[in-house]
């Protein structure tokens, strides 16, 4: 490998949880700490691509180089992803989207009435924005290489190559693990069309610039 392994690339990446809103001051969030998709970011940067990072609420510092779009919500997350897409020659799903959002935003802070009665409240399902771009046009043209990424509790492999099928990426990477969330090390079981590779555990720099390593791998097929 060269150290500028990615030069020419331009990563998109999301990272972090999402905040759903149910009136100004309260809200459904995660404990997604987005630690590995701003590791991805540095990795990236630091391979030679061009780095685009789209965060939801988290306390990080934006890693040198990488211009960086805050959003809180799902919707402001697709949104903030379509309009960067286009330049896009990878595309890196970290983020643990909110599968639900409120049905509805009240504007005004709902009270505490002292009836000892509990609001009501339904929930929709959000966009899907790692499928969305992996059935684009500039994906399925192979000018985009999108990868996605799985935390689940038991039976990760299953899990995780099923959601590969139904995603449409060609790389699905899976968390090894409990719960991983907040921490700084992790290890992580890359998925694709051929079959799997370990990672082992290490910190979630070190995974990330070997992450960094196996898309660069496996770029020349999609991006030739
Ligand atoms: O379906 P699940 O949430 O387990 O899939 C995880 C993968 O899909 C992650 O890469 C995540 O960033 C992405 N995702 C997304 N939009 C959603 C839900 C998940 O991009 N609404």
């Amino acid at each position: 490998f060269t150290a500028k392994r990615l030069q020419g690339q331009h990563l998109l990446v999301t990272a972090g949880p999402t905040f759903e809103a149910i009136d100004p001051v309260r809200g459904i969030t995660n404990l997604s700490s987005g630690k590995m998709g701003f590791a991805i970011a540095r990795a990236a940067q630091e391979a030679g691509a061009q780095v685009t990072l789209v965060a939801g609420p988290v306390h990080l510092p934006t890693p040198r180089g990488v211009v960086r779009i805050n959003v809180q919500s799902a919707r402001q997350m697709q949104e903030a992803v379509q309009s960067q897409v286009g330049r896009a020659t990878i595309f890196i799903a970290t983020a643990a989207v909110a599968d639900w959002r409120p049905a509805e935003f009240s504007d005004q802070k709902i009270k505490k009435d002292g009836s000892g009665d509990v609001p009501a409240m339904s929930f929709v399902e959000n966009p899907d924005i790692l499928a969305g771009v992996a059935q684009s046009a500039q994906a399925k043209a192979g000018k985009l290489y999108c990868v996605g990424f799985a935390a689940e509790s038991h039976d990760l492999l299953k899990h995780a190559t099923a959601k590969r099928l139904r995603k449409g990426v060609p790389l699905l990477v899976g968390n090894i693990g409990p719960a991983t969330f907040g921490k700084d090390d992790n290890a992580l079981l890359l998925i694709d069309g051929k079959g799997t590779k370990e990672l082992p555990h290490a910190s979630k720099d070190v995974l990330a610039r070997q992450l960094v390593d196996e898309i660069a791998l496996r770029l020349p097929a999609v991006n030739p």
